[in-house]
């Protein structure tokens, strides 16, 4: 008898014991790393993320958002996500240069007219087709984020492509940003998004090229006088992570976190053009830098300058990419 309670005692014992185990396991850790500032259109799609994921899943998985670089720069991020060391990234499309050419697509000068365009043709059949280029190198494509259309800020006000003449500017990454400076006999390089307003500052560069959320944020228009509002390329962004760890997700995690990742990007990209408006508004409100204008005359020299670029990289993005990319402004 005493035999027998004793039994019973050690099993319940270790029956407890066990489902404190399964309630208690760890839950799985989502590090969210990227370079800009959270209240920016890619800092807000982050956070919403976490906080969709923490609402709904907070036993399962936790999402951990790095913003600004505080844990990779860009250029060290899918290194960092083929490691294990961070498992989400969302990437400029101008940043992937060393793992596809086929992303160089979106960094031709004057492709898209505006956002609306840019949204069509990544939900087109040959938009869906780029977000699995990556996939041969073990990434899986998440879905496209926006952030909006580029300005040109430098220490010189800039009209026609004759000013940027022998101008250094940062670039991202991207062979085809290079070709676009130098189609206008400036010197591009390619520097970190982290150290972009040191240089600037520093007058080590003359001038660069970003969204009105990324030029007020990191503060440009503080140490830049002059900005072209010249809407003259795109920066979106691709949200990334590894096929091992995706793959390696339980199905029903993984079919969670996709729904929260897909309504955190629908979010993002909502507000993406109020973000835009919202933060060129704050740029012309602080007064510290001249918001110059372009005439149809002025801009179409900058568009005659720059589109020999598209020909220059034809056979490496495709024709045919191009074509549907360029239709999709109609
Ligand atoms: C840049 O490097 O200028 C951008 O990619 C930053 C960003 O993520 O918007």
């Amino acid at each position: 008898m005493f035999r027998k309670i004793t039994t019973l005692v050690a099993t319940a014992a270790v029956s407890a014991m066990i489902f404190a185990g399964s309630a208690l396991a760890a839950p799985i850790t989502i590090k969210f790393s990227h370079v800009v500032a959270e209240n920016t259109p890619k800092g807000i799609a982050a956070n919403k993320f976490r906080d969709l994921v923490a609402e709904r899943m907070p036993d399962k998985v936790v999402v951990e958002v790095f913003p600004s670089s505080q844990l990779f720069d860009d250029d060290q991020v899918l290194q960092a996500m083929q490691l294990g060391d961070v498992q989400l990234a969302a990437p400029a499309l101008s940043k992937f240069g060393r793992y596809t050419k086929q992303l160089d697509l979106y960094d031709l000068p004057f492709l898209f007219k505006d956002m609306n365009a840019v949204e069509k043709f990544q939900k087109s059949d040959k938009g869906m087709e780029l977000l699995k280029s990556l996939e041969s190198k073990g990434f899986v494509g998440l879905g496209y984020l926006h952030n909006g259309l580029k300005q040109l800020s430098s220490n010189k006000a800039l009209r026609v492509p004759g000013d940027a003449a022998g101008q250094k500017f940062r670039i991202m990454t991207s062979d085809v940003l290079a070709a676009q400076f130098q189609a206008v006999n400036a010197i591009p390089l390619k520097k970190p998004f982290s150290e972009v307003f040191t240089l600037l500052q520093t007058k080590a560069i003359d001038g660069q090229e970003n969204t009105w959320s990324n030029i007020y944020s990191q503060k440009y228009h503080e140490v830049q006088p002059y900005i072209t509002e010249s809407n003259h390329g795109v920066l979106d962004y691709m949200v990334i992570t590894s096929t091992e760890f995706w793959n390696g997700l339980p199905d029903d995690v993984r079919t969670e976190v996709k729904k929260a990742l897909d309504e955190a990007i629908t979010y993002g990209n909502q507000i993406a053009g109020d973000k835009d408006t919202e933060a060129r508004a704050k740029v012309v409100e602080s007064k510290r830098s001249e918001i110059i204008e372009l005439t149809p005359e002025e801009r179409a020299q900058w568009v005659e300058a720059m589109k020999p670029v598209w020909k220059q990289f034809e056979d490496t993005i495709g024709k045919d990419m191009i074509d549907a990319a360029y239709a999709a402004n109609n």
